[in-house]
């Protein structure tokens, strides 16, 4: 007989699993703008890299007649493959098995895909479109969401992990990916919320749909729950392996280095003009940094939250670096709760993988209101000082304009373990701003002069001068160096240089209590 009816039967199984749940529910898929799991994860890999693992595993559910239901695959697939050439492991739930929904088994999968992952060391991309726990299931579909979190947890950290929501995500669900590092997603197509509107209907009497609720702006304008909105399926999954190729593998690589085209000696004149001389004119920083970083490519992150600071990736001298600046034409760049949750989740995210971390500051302070103080700004904000005070890898601050009060011990300030901090001569290092400062300080002499407008102004011309600059702190050490603009990007690929054989450490502990 020899092997051909077990090679016939294998075939047949293989066909089975590759078809999910049939023609109509994939084209159902299709009509609602969305790619199905393999064609989703053909895109994100390298061509024809995908290695399927688990694809015969089926649900052991006997309860609401499942016991004749059973798909190959159950409603997700896994496996991994490659992203420009490097190793990630990836999981794609399966929206025509099952409404994607989680099973045991299917929870297995991904399981397995994470322990995989976390063995080798290499990225979790997880992409989502799933109707939330098997309802036939029961406590059993809890169970494997909850073993997908732990693992969460201990990737945190080890491995990049991704996800990217691409269909609905509802309940308990949306806490995997909210522990992961970035979250994609697709507008219009997909959704997060722990309650769907018709809950929300009928507990609280608020009518909203499910795009307002929990659509892709509302968590990438509003909720600040994901970091990047995409127009389509596509354009999410070519994002994903733009943002990998920045990323090392693991906690123990160091973040790939790539031929640097641009020469790092390149200055820029340009850069002397673009930090106003009206300390209260804004500008956007991206136009510095932008000219900065190799080829000029910036890859920012979160860019529709927390606008007042600015992260993102890019390449200096062909390594990956982190950015996080102050952004002047937001709210004059002033720090305020979302921007210190951005800021310091950023920083925490460079330091766990090894990615040196270049601060741009120009910060009046922090944002004063009793909106602030009642939300906590006290702690928020001490999350990234938290943030910058552990960070070990290398660190880069530029102070192009002002570095005010608190704000300028929080921004990697010398006196927190800033390895370089340089400031251009426009740079205002002080307790507050000359106005402020006068009006505190002189007040009687204010009152008392004869003409008190001249007076005031003398006094601001005289504060300016003293202290509204950067050479006190240079004279103390604070900042080792005042620029010439022009030369930021030589200063900065020369400092990187210098530190990148940089040893740091934080005490033994088992670890700290940042301020949550
Ligand atoms: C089993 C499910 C399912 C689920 C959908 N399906 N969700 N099967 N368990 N949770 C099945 C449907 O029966 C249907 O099967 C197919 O998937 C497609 O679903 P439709 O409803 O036809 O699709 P659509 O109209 O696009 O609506 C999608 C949906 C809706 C919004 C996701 O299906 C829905 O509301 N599902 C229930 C969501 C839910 O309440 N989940 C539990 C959340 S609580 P057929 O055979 O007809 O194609 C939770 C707790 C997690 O997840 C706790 C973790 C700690």
């Amino acid at each position: 007989m020899g092997t051909k009816p077990l090679i016939e039967k294998l075939r047949e199984k293989n066909r089975q699993a590759l078809e999910g749940g049939g023609e109509d529910r994939i084209n159902k898929q299709h009509e609602a703008g969305k790619m199905t799991a393999r064609e989703r994860i053909d895109k994100l890999l390298d061509k024809g890299s995908f290695v399927e693992m688990d694809r015969f595993k089926a649900h052991r559910c006997t309860d609401f007649g499942m016991a004749d239901e059973k798909i190959l695959g159950d409603g997700v697939v896994t496996g991994y493959g490659r992203v420009n050439g490097r190793q990630i492991f990836v999981f794609a739930q399966d929206f025509t098995v099952f409404g994607g929904s989680l099973s045991l088994a299917h929870a297995e999968k991904i399981c397995k895909v994470m322990e995989n992952a976390m063995k080798v060391g290499a990225p979790v991309v997880g992409l989502c479109d799933s109707g939330g726990a098997r309802i036939q299931e029961g406590v059993m579909s809890l169970a494997g969401y909850a073993d997908i979190f732990l693992r969460n947890v201990m990737a945190s950290g080890v491995v990049p992990q991704i996800t990217a929501i691409m269909g609905p995500c509802a309940g308990g669900s949306v806490y995997s990916p909210a522990l992961t590092d970035w979250i994609f997603m697709v507008q219009n197509t997909s959704n997060m919320f722990i309650t769907g509107p018709e809950v929300i209907k009928a507990v609280t009497g608020e009518t909203v749909s499910k795009e307002d609720l929990g659509g892709a702006m509302a968590h990438n304008s509003v909720s600040g729950v994901a970091h990047f909105a995409t127009v389509n399926d596509e354009e999410c999954l070519l994002k994903i392996r733009e943002l990998l190729a920045f990323l090392p593998c693991n906690n123990m690589e160091d973040p790939p280095r790539v031929e640097c085209t641009d020469d790092p000696k390149r200055r820029d004149e340009k850069l002397r003009d673009i930090v106003p001389e009206d300390p209260n004119k804004p500008y956007d920083i991206r136009n510095i940094i932008r000219s900065n970083v190799d080829n000029g490519y910036f890859f920012e992150i979160q860019e529709h939250w927390g606008a007042n600071i600015v992260i993102g990736l890019a390449r200096m001298d062909g390594a990956t670096v982190g950015i996080i600046a102050n952004q002047p034409s937001v709210m004059a760049g002033c720090l305020d709760i979302n921007a210190s949750l951005k800021g310091a989740r950023f920083v925490r995210f460079c330091d766990a993988f090894n990615i040196p971390i270049i601060i741009y500051e120009d910060v009046p302070g922090f944002l004063p209101g009793t909106n602030q103080e009642h939300g906590g700004i006290i702690k928020h904000g001490a999350k990234l000082i938290y943030a910058f005070c552990e960070a070990t890898v290398p660190r880069i601050t530029l102070i192009t304009r002002k570095a005010y009060g608190g704000a300028y011990c929080v921004m990697s300030s010398k006196h927190i373990r800033g390895d370089i901090n340089i400031a251009y001569p426009t740079a205002e290092i002080a307790v507050m701003g000359a106005d402020g400062a006068v009006n505190i300080v002189f007040r009687n002499e204010i009152k008392k002069a004869e003409d008190a407008v001249a007076e005031k102004k003398r006094l601001v011309e005289e504060y300016r001068d003293k202290f509204a600059n950067p050479y006190k702190a240079a004279e103390l050490g604070y900042i080792d160096d005042v620029i010439d603009p022009a030369d930021t990007r030589p200063k900065i690929i020369e400092a990187l240089r210098m530190l990148r054989t940089k040893q740091a450490t934080n005490p033994p502990k088992k670890h700290g209590n940042i301020p949550l």
